[in-house]
C-alpha cells in the first residue's frame, strides 16, 4: 500500500477521535496560533495547510482575510472539515501533497503542522511544496522534536532515523522519524532557504503531565521550521 493510502487509512479509521483530542490538546492549539503569528498579516494572501486535519488550523487564516485551502489524505476527516468550516470560504480537498494538482507559484504561504512525517522522501514532498509556492513566498513547517523521543523512550537512539510507530493519547501511527541535522540537509537539497528554527516552551497549566518522571513542560515538543522560496 503507499503511503498517501496507509495515511488515509489510518486517519479515516479515527478521524472523529483524532479531531476531538488534537482540538484539546494545549500545546497544539498553542502551536497554531504561533503559525498563524508566523505568516501573519494574511489579508489576500493564498494559505495552503496540507495534512490539514479537521481544518480547525484554517480558521485563523480565513477569520482574517486569506483565501484558504485545506489538503488532506483523510476523506472523513476532509467531510469533517467541510461540515465545519465551509461558511469561512475554504476550500477542503482529499489530496496528496506529495503530488498535489496546483499550478506552479499558486500559493503566497503553506502551512504544515505535524503532517509531514508521513513521507519516506521528504526532498520530493519538498521540491511539490517549492513548486506550488509563489517567489518569496513562505512555508511554516512543524515537526514533532526529536528530543522528545528520548524523553519518552527509554533507550532510545537518537540516531535511529526511519520508519517509526508511535503511540499518542492511546493511538498507534507510523510516522518517519528525522534528526535536526537530517531536516537542514533534506531542506538545504530542496533549494528553499531556512528563514527561522524554532523550539517553542510549552506553556501548560499546572499540573504538568510528568513522563519518565520529567514534566511536559521541560522539554520543547515541536520544532518549527519557517522556509522560504527565493
Ligand atoms: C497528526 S495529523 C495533523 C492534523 C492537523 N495538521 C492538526 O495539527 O491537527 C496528520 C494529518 O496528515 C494527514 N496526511 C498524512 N499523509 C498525508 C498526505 N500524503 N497527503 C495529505 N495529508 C496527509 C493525515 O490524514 C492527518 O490528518
Amino acid at each position: 500500500m503507499n503511503e498517501f493510502k496507509q495515511a488515509q487509512e489510518l486517519y479515516d479509521q479515527q478521524a472523529l477521535c483524532y479531531a476531538e483530542q488534537a482540538n484539546a490538546n494545549k500545546k497544539l492549539l498553542d502551536t497554531r496560533k504561533l503559525v498563524y503569528s508566523l505568516l501573519s498579516p494574511v489579508k489576500h494572501k493564498k494559505i495552503l495547510s496540507i495534512g490539514c486535519g479537521d481544518g480547525t488550523e484554517c480558521v485563523s487564516f480565513a477569520e482574517n482575510g486569506a483565501k484558504v485551502v485545506g489538503i488532506d489524505s483523510s476523506s472523513e476527516l476532509i467531510t469533517l472539515a467541510k461540515n465545519k468550516y465551509s461558511e469561512l470560504g475554504i476550500d477542503f480537498l482529499v489530496m496528496d501533497y506529495e503530488e498535489t494538482s496546483f499550478e506552479e507559484a499558486t500559493f503566497d504561504g503553506i502551512i504544515s503542522i505535524m503532517s509531514i512525517m508521513y513521507k519516506a522522501d521528504l526532498t520530493k514532498v519538498l521540491f511539490e511544496l517549492k513548486r506550488i509556492l509563489k517567489p518569496h513566498g513562505s512555508m511554516v513547517m512543524v515537526v514533532p522534536h526529536p528530543v522528545r523521543k528520548m524523553i519518552k523512550y527509554a533507550h532510545f537512539d537518537y540516531f535511529a532515523s526511519g520508519l517509526h510507530y508511535e503511540t499518542w493519547e492511546n493511538v498507534t501511527r507510523y510516522n518517519y522519524y528525522r534528526t535536526i541535522e537530517e531536516y537542514y540537509r533534506l531542506i538545504k537539497a530542496s533549494g528553499l532557504s531556512i528563514e527561522s528554527l524554532l523550539e517553542p516552551k510549552p506553556q501548560l497549566d499546572k499540573p504538568y503531565q510528568v513522563i519518565n518522571n520529567i514534566s511536559e513542560h521541560l522539554y520543547p515538543h515541536a520544532l518549527i521550521f519557517v522556509l522560504q522560496k527565493d
